[in-house]
């Protein structure tokens, strides 16, 4: 069967699992490089993707805390960001939530605040030019301390009115939710969301600590989560959204062929499941490439992708008279 790729194209999108570091293409990368007189370890663009071959999760996370390095001033970091909302602006995404990881710039002595005001600034801008609204949701390294995102948490504070939930991403095998239960209790004691990577690599019960103890609002890949017929059925009864990365599945080996991906089975079982690009300059592509993907290799029907986009409007921290405005052009395009 041909991909319904037209479908794909115009259907307006929300996209809930974006780490802006990891939508710096290796054009942009070369350019900041020259910009910011920096040296790279790789001749060429051609070079570069190359390299992005990964065999798990930290071979991909060297890389990309390398590549951020080349990030130094505002405006490189709204650069990034309004390049991002161009390229999915052109995919008819109509809303987004992306995930930034100060503690990846703060350690190279960038301050806090010239990564969220280029970020942010570039999001404000982004409604007017592109119509796309946006959340902010920082996340924290989980390879690093509670300590240390208890001082990011704080760091952050004063900028609220900036950024709507935390996240926890980096190395998940290891680092495990319950480390960062008291910085997660701090920030929704601030009235902050959370989110957390869980069940990417790491086992089902990684999942359910995030669920007890950090008591997230929407679950982070959680590819896992079906390995496991209890926490399946929790997350069926509560409803609780899964934003599933397929392209980065793929390219971190969490599974070896698309058609064995799990979205389908996730469906099927009833659970909020939405398609999400993770790091789409690492990955192979933005949200149509990986709608295009996963529904080629699982045979997805034009009706399993208006539950995708219907899960991600509601799953999504988008003010409600957003969410009815996103449902109402969702609901137009279904026909
Ligand atoms: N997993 C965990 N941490 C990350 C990822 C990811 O896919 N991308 C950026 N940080
Ligand atoms: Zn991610």
């Amino acid at each position: 069967m041909s991909v319904d790729t037209a479908f794909i194209e115009a259907m307006p999108k929300v996209e809930l699992h974006m780490h802006i570091e990891g939508s710096l293409e290796p054009e942009l990368m070369f350019a900041l490089a020259k910009r910011n007189d920096i040296d790279l370890p790789f001749k060429s663009v051609a070079e570069v993707r190359d390299a992005y071959q990964f065999s798990e999760l930290q071979d991909f996370l060297d890389i990309y805390y390398q590549g951020m390095g080349v990030l130094q001033t505002e405006r490189d970091f709204f650069d990034l960001t309004h390049a991002y909302l161009e390229k999915v602006a052109a995919q008819n995404v109509r809303h987004v939530e992306i995930f930034f990881d100060p503690q990846g710039h703060t350690a190279r002595g960038i301050a806090f605040e010239t990564v969220l005001n280029g970020i942010s600034r570039a999001l404000e801008e982004g409604e007017k030019e592109f119509d796309i609204t946006s959340r902010l949701i920082l996340c924290f390294l989980r390879h690093l301390s509670e300590e240390d995102a208890l001082d990011t948490l704080e760091e952050a504070l004063p900028f609220k009115s900036k950024i709507h939930g935390v996240g926890l991403d980096s190395s998940e095998m290891g680092h495990p939710p319950s480390k960062f239960a008291r910085v997660f209790e701090k920030a929704k004691a601030e009235g902050l969301l959370a989110v957390a990577h869980a069940g990417e690599e790491g086992p089902p019960a990684y999942v359910t600590e995030a669920l007890d103890l950090l008591k997230i609002d929407r679950l982070d890949h959680g590819n896992r989560s079906l390995e496991d017929a209890v926490l399946t059925r929790r997350l069926q009864e509560t409803g609780i959204a899964l934003t599933v990365c397929p392209l980065s599945n793929l390219k971190l080996k969490g599974v070896t062929d698309m058609r064995h991906h799990p979205l389908k089975k996730m469906l099927e079982a009833g659970l909020k499941a939405t398609v999400n690009s993770d790091d789409p300059a690492y990955f192979g592509g933005y949200m149509t490439e990986n709608f295009k993907a996963v529904t080629e290799a699982l045979d997805l029907s034009r009706a399993d992708l208006l539950t995708l986009g219907q899960n991600a409007i509601e799953a999504s921290f988008a003010p409600p008279a957003r969410k009815v405005e996103l449902k109402a052009e969702l609901d137009a395009f279904a026909g």
